[in-house]
């Protein structure tokens, strides 16, 4: 479990982010939602213990990123996958990943077997020994990632792990994140597309230098919207619009022919009463449905709300 307690970060005059308080389950994939600038890097390598906070706590596998036995138990535990992972350019990707397992203090029969493991996982085995910096994007950021799994952490920070790339080599990407989660990680990814939280991302939290919203991303709408009905007529009935008004539960009723626009506040509780209603008129109804906005509709009011871009 990651727990952020009011973590705080400020550069200077700058305050990256404030006041963060969530809690991130066992085997989650969990995103950090938000445009450029939001804080999502700042609170990643917080939590990577890069660096520290300047108010606020938090605390993985019940480790403090604050205390410095904490910090290298939570170094142990977890894999980063930077903003921009750094590889030798000149050693091959079996060197590279020999690297950082020696500086995991892996020993070397693990190290093989683990290399073997990651780089077999991404297709890259038959490539070991090609310097990385012949590989394309999509290749370097598989052994970008290979790196952070090398030495099998529970806890996965990946900021940003699609950024730049193709969306051939974003899918094998995503689906190998999801993967993961079935192997029992707990999973954290930065991301400012909307689109790849909703494909992968069990929870998120939208941030923007603060906690906008937490929750699964379809129910990112919930609340934020009124409802709106939509009834559809057989045909045209002028008469029916004005009367549905007068009911205590429909706030405005918006006519365009036989179609009916009703904004409700409850339509869970208040739907049965009206479908009632309007059979009692003996309204003709071809369709009820309720109006659903787009997660991104959703996703560019609430940081527009949120007042920092
Ligand atoms: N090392 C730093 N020094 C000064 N300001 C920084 C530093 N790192 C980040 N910031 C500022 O903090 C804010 C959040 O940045 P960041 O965490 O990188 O956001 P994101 O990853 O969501 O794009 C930005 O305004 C950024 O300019
Ligand atoms: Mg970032």
């Amino acid at each position: 479990m990651i727990i952020c307690n009011a973590l705080t970060r400020r550069y200077d005059d700058i305050t990256a982010i404030s006041d963060l308080t969530l809690t991130i389950e066992d085997q989650e994939v969990f995103g950090l939602l938000g445009p450029n600038g939001a804080g999502k890097t700042t609170t990643m390598r917080m939590l990577a213990c890069l660096i520290s906070p300047t108010a606020g706590d938090a605390t993985i596998g019940g480790h403090s990123i604050l205390d410095r036995q904490g910090q290298q138990e939570i170094r142990r535990i977890t894999g980063l996958l930077p903003e921009a992972p750094g590889l030798y350019d000149t050693l091959s990707a079996h060197a590279n990943l020999d690297f950082y397992g020696k500086l995991y203090g892996m020993p070397s029969s693990l190290r093989e077997r683990s290399i073997k493991e990651v780089l077999e996982k991404f297709d890259l085995w038959d490539r070991r020994d090609d310097a990385v910096g012949t590989f394309s994007k999509g290749m370097r950021q598989k052994v970008a990632i290979a790196r952070a799994i090398l030495h099998d952490p529970t806890y996965l920070f990946l900021d940003e792990p699609t950024a730049g790339l193709d969306p051939k080599a974003s899918k094998t990407v995503r689906d190998y994140i999801v993967s993961l989660r079935e192997e029992g990680k707990t999973i954290v990814i930065n991301t400012h597309n909307l689109g790849e939280a909703e494909r992968i991302c069990d929870r998120v939290a939208l941030i923007n230098g603060r906690m906008i919203q937490v929750g699964p991303p379809e129910n990112l709408a919930k609340g934020l919207f009124a409802r709106t009905l939509t009834v559809t007529l057989t045909e045209e009935d002028p008469s029916l619009a004005e009367r549905l008004g007068t009911l205590p539960f429909v706030a405005s009723v918006e006519a365009s022919g036989a179609r009916l626009k009703l904004a409700v506040t409850d339509p869970e509780r208040t739907n049965p009463q009206l479908v009632r209603w309007l059979v009692e008129q003996g309204a003709q109804v071809q369709f009820i449905e309720e109006e659903e906005y787009s997660l991104e509709d959703v996703y560019l009011a609430l940081i527009e709300e949120s007042g920092r871009r």
